[in-house]
């Protein structure tokens, strides 16, 4: 009996990782509310701590910079106006190549994916590093071109039109960042579900996810 209580009691751990545009924020925040859990963008943390660096006319290439703005993140930085620009997105792929940002932002997504009922973390490395005993782990992936021209799309339903051959570029070489750095690359974990969104939509995915889930939770 004990047992059953404390295993009703344990968090489950849900980790969805992909590079840019894969559609892991989408899947995400529907497997949270399918499963009640909470959902973390891991992504908005380090785009908070870029954009505060920014704002306070830092480097994000400069790794003292960075992991100050980590260490004294605000409420306020993941509410900040600018998160979801490209300009951000570019920055936090810089400030997050640093270990001592990785490091400061650690604790805080482990602690949250450890409170009951447990989460969703979305991200680059949340089956490898944040949380490598998760219960489920799913990795999204698609051609960088698929990913461009989404992206473009999302952007024109936001009001910003872009070029798509700048997207494009912008989006390879943030992918050659996130995958080539050296610590907690954009990798899928060994043992992860890989799902190619190329020709597939949201509620594919889901699906699919769902069930590989249903079947590891059960
Ligand atoms: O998912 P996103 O586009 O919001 O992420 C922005 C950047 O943050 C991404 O280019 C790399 C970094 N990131 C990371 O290094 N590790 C994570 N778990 C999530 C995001």
């Amino acid at each position: 009996m004990a047992e059953a209580g404390e295993s009703a009691k344990r968090a489950v751990t849900i980790a969805v990782d992909g590079p840019a545009a894969s559609g892991k924020g989408t899947l995400a925040r529907r497997l949270a509310a399918s499963f009640g859990l909470s959902h973390l963008d891991t992504g908005g943390l380090y785009r908070a701590v870029a954009s505060r660096l920014l704002r306070l006319g830092g480097d994000p290439g400069d790794e003292t910079a960075g992991e100050k703005a980590a260490q004294s993140l605000e409420q306020k930085d993941l509410e900040a106006a600018d998160l979801r620009t490209e300009e951000v997105g570019q920055a936090a792929s810089v400030v997050s190549a640093h270990p001592g940002v990785r490091a400061a932002l650690l604790a805080y997504q482990r602690q949250f994916a450890a409170t009951p009922p447990g989460a969703v973390l979305d991200g680059r490395d949340i089956g490898t590093v944040v949380c490598p005993g998760a219960d489920g782990k799913i990795y999204l992936e698609a051609p960088v071109e698929v990913r461009a021209r989404r992206r473009v799309k999302e952007l024109r339903l936001r009001g910003v039109e872009s070029i798509e051959s700048r997207v494009l570029q912008e989006m390879q070489d943030r992918d050659a960042r996130d995958s080539g750095r050296a610590v907690a690359p954009l990798k899928a974990a060994a043992d992860a579900l890989k799902i190619d969104t190329s020709d597939l939509s949201p509620d594919e995915v889901f699906d699919r996810a769902l069930s590989y889930l249903t079947a590891r939770l059960d």
